[in-house]
């Protein structure tokens, strides 16, 4: 079969795109698949391109993108991917993919508006469907669906577009003075703060915002420990799950940011597994896996949990991510290795969920 992987993208999360893409294209069995690479400009344009576009760094990528051809989807074709260039179209015969691997972060990827149109494409793709995608990528959204079913979330405001609130209101009604704002539908921590005093709010907002209208507001926990736990679903439909990994941030940072995520090799310590009672371990799992059933989730997921220490250990899922990172930083890909799991093994897992 062929597989066409998808990468880039217009969000914020271009190019932690371009180094999961780089995970998946070396985790591809090319005995058994034929590979298609799609690089997406962030314009939003999709380029067929070659491998060596994957080891281009950051400054020249759009350039390299650019020199390739052109490529669209048609709707309703079955999977065949065609040129724009009609003429060509009847020269060449047009490509058929038989499936697509979207590994994309972020709005337009990761947000079930690209698997919306691969499903009036036709074709069969890796990964969480419309319903999971768009419901997770909207953090305010999500984390109502997973209250709503009684799951343990932090209390939160959000702002509509437009809606305004003052530091003092938005501490009185979450009863705390340190809070993290956000905004509803980005990933990898793009586009947060975390406020401590009134005179980084409005600033906070406007970051915030930057990004789209809508901004959520949580309290921000004292020193909470990030936990995360790796969902892989086998084609049979049964989730299977990995050890739970902490992360620990270095003092210097104040919470786990973008910068911290991939910009500083010293920002952050894995734990794998984290040290954790066997009865806290299970519940996360637990809890895991009702989210995943709450959001429909499919194929992969990484859910993140806060546990907070100062709270005598109350645990709360901060997000879930329906493709999580699988850089050489990214958490997912290790607590995979560490379960034996080696990445072919993962890659060929998510694609025979998506030929299911
Ligand atoms: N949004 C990033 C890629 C993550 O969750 O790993
Ligand atoms: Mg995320």
């Amino acid at each position: 079969t062929t597989v066409a992987v998808m990468f880039g993208g217009c969000s914020p999360e271009h190019d932690v795109s371009w180094e999961s893409a780089a995970y998946v294209v070396a985790g591809l069995d090319r005995e058994r698949h034929a590979l298609v690479l799609i690089g997406i400009d962030r314009q939003g344009i999709w380029h067929l391109v070659n491998e060596e576009v994957l080891g281009v760094a950051d400054q020249a990528r759009d350039e390299q993108l650019r020199q390739g051809q052109h490529v669209m989807l048609a709707p309703g074709g079955g999977g065949r991917l065609i040129y724009p260039d009609w003429t060509a179209a009847h020269r060449d015969l047009p490509r058929q993919v038989d499936m697509v691997f979207p590994v994309l972060h972020g709005p337009g990827g990761e947000d079930g508006t690209l698997q919306g149109l691969l499903e009036q494409a036709a074709v069969a793709y890796v990964g969480n469907g419309v319903t999971a995608s768009a419901a997770c990528m909207d953090k305010a959204v999500c984390r109502r669906l997973l209250h709503e079913a009684g799951l343990p979330v932090l209390p939160a405001l959000t702002l509509a577009a437009g809606q305004r609130l003052s530091y003092a209101q938005a501490c009185l009604q979450l009863e705390t003075s340190i809070l993290m704002v956000k905004p509803v539908g980005q990933g990898s921590s793009v586009g947060i703060s975390k406020v401590e005093q009134a005179s980084e709010f409005q600033a906070a907002l406007e970051s915030a915002r930057s990004y789209g209208p809508r901004v959520m507001i949580e309290p921000a926990l004292a020193r909470p420990r990030e936990l995360e736990i790796g969902m892989l679903e086998r084609s049979d439909g049964h989730r299977q799950w990995s050890a739970v990994a902490e992360i620990e941030l270095a003092p210097a940072y104040r919470f786990y940011s973008y910068q911290a995520k991939y910009m500083d090799a010293e920002a952050i310590s894995l734990r794998l597994p984290a040290e954790l009672a066997e009865d806290v371990a299970a519940r996360i799992r637990d809890l895991a896996d009702r989210a995943c059933q709450v959001l429909a989730c499919e194929g992969l997921a990484r859910v993140d949990f806060l546990l907070s220490p100062a709270a005598g250990g109350m645990i709360y899922i901060n997000e879930i991510n329906t493709m999580p990172g699988l850089t050489r930083h990214s958490l997912f890909p290790a607590l995979w290795r560490r379960q034996g799991c080696i990445d072919r093994q993962v890659i060929a897992m998510l694609l025979a969920h998506a030929e299911r």
